[in-house]
């Protein structure tokens, strides 16, 4: 049976790729309803070979909807996600508006799609950083047990919008002018101070909490843990953005559970797993990239390596399109995987 889908947020980086997954892959669809803010209502998108027109976003655009996504940022999730479940719409939201709600399943399907069974109407999709490194280290997780996971993250532009992409794109052309560049966006909208991003690192995604960490530092920590079920695994995040435009990268250090485990075991898990490729093969100098991982929707894993003074860590290096994996492809299996059962 088709189902009649919204997407709100449809202008966006992320809403733009969830058109394309659900006609990528044949998601049974009656209609899609491409919603934004009323400064996009009546702007056409083209794809897959159909025109669609954008609408503003108010509480009646939900009725009749079966499935709404939202990326349009946590504040209009907050607005109009329990509108849209009042009118009978299941919601998959990308924002972490709802994500650590306890009675809201926060979903990875390829690791926990069981959760689903029990929802109320939302269903949380992770943060985009997130969930590459949980769909990596899943198979690990199911083997071998993690005990422990320190991962400071390389993040891309596109991880923070449209705006983001356009303001990376501007600063771009000032290589030798690199000291005087403005900055009017990052690292993040509502923070006080912005930082250049082209020709820099900036050590802030989102704004900072009194511990110390930022806010996207404790998505990573909180959310792996809710995703994996496990409050005793021990996580923590270093989170940066860089001049990428799509595509995230992770340095990540795991301690299994299980000791003696060598690399091709560990190898061997993750080869097994579905949606994620091993590239590592130092000799050919193959490892992944963001620039190779755009456009791609596995989660690629190379650099893995034990660590020499302690017999249960590991090394690996962990690559995916932020957009897809990250976000628009997870929220669109979700609704295949809400659609199967
Ligand atoms: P619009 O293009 O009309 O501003 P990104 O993550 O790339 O920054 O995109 C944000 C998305 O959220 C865009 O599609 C944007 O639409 C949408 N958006 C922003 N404000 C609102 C709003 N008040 N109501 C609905 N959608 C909104």
């Amino acid at each position: 049976e088709n189902l009649n889908v919204a997407i709100v947020g449809a202008t966006g980086a992320v809403g733009t790729k969830i058109l394309e997954k659900l006609i990528e892959r044949n998601f049974p669809v009656k209609s899609i309803k491409m919603l934004a803010s009323k400064r996009s209502a009546g702007t056409e998108i083209v794809a897959g070979g159909k025109s669609y027109v954008v609408e503003e976003t108010v509480p009646e655009s939900f009725e009749n909807v079966d499935i709404a996504f939202f990326s349009a940022g946590g504040a209009i999730s907050k607005m109009f996600a329990h509108e849209a479940v009042k009118r009978g719409a299941v919601v998959i939201d990308n924002t972490s508006a709802f994500r650590m709600d306890k009675d809201i399943p926060l979903v990875v399907p390829e690791v926990n799609a069981h959760v689903l069974q029990e929802h109320a109407g939302i269903i949380a999709n992770p943060n985009c950083s997130t969930i590459q490194m949980v769909a990596a280290l899943q198979p690990l997780k199911e083997k071998f047990g993690i005990s422990r996971i320190i991962v400071s993250t390389y993040q891309a532009v596109s991880g923070a919008g449209a705006e983001a992409i356009e303001e990376l794109e501007k600063q771009s052309g000032q290589f030798n002018d690199r000291a005087n560049i403005q900055a009017e966006l990052l690292p993040s909208a509502s923070a006080e101070r912005h930082y250049p991003i082209a020709f820099n690192a900036i050590p802030q995604i989102d704004l900072f909490d009194e511990s110390g960490f930022t806010l996207e530092e404790l998505k990573m920590m909180n959310e792996t843990k809710k995703i994996f079920g496990d409050d005793q695994m021990s996580v923590t995040a270093t989170c940066v953005r860089l001049p990428v435009v799509t595509g995230h990268s992770e340095s990540v250090y795991v301690e299994l559970e299980e000791e003696g485990i060598t690399v091709e075991e560990l190898k061997s898990a993750m080869e097994n797993a579905k949606g994620v490729i091993v590239q590592d093969d130092p000799s050919s100098q193959s490892y992944p990239m963001p620039l190779y991982a755009e456009g791609k929707d596995e989660v690629f894993v190379g650099r893995i390596r034990k660590d020499p003074q302690h017999n249960k860590g590991f090394h690996m290096w962990i690559v995916s399109d932020n957009l897809l994996k990250g976000a628009a492809l997870n929220s669109v299996q979700i609704a295949e995987q809400l659609v199967q059962s």
